[in-house]
């Protein structure tokens, strides 16, 4: 595994079945401290890490988004960015 656009070789992980992440969901995976979100039917594998200055972002189960502590920038359930200071939305992996 290793972030899109990256040069260097990751780490391969094992997700396990699909069908674990259903519609509407982000499950942390602390092995690769990343989400694994299911946005419609599409899986994503999103870094936890805020890129606006790197802080842990979280999955707000009532909003249904990630919502960085830091200085509350939020993206969508794919890691598209919504609001706030962050320039872009979450680093995804290859999934
Ligand atoms: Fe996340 Fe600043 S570190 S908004």
């Amino acid at each position: 595994m290793r972030p899109l656009g990256a040069s260097s070789k990751g780490t391969v992980l094992d997700l396990g079945d699909p069908a674990n992440y259903p519609s509407g969901s982000a499950t942390y995976v602390i092995e690769g401290r990343l989400f694994v979100a299911n946005a419609g039917g599409h899986l994503f594998a999103l870094s936890q890490k805020c890129p606006h200055l790197g802080c842990r972002v979280p999955f707000c189960d009532s909003s249904g988004r990630f919502e960085c502590p830091c200085h509350g920038s939020k993206f969508d359930l794919g890691g598209e960015w919504i609001q706030g200071p962050a320039p872009r939305g979450m680093d995804r992996y290859d999934l």
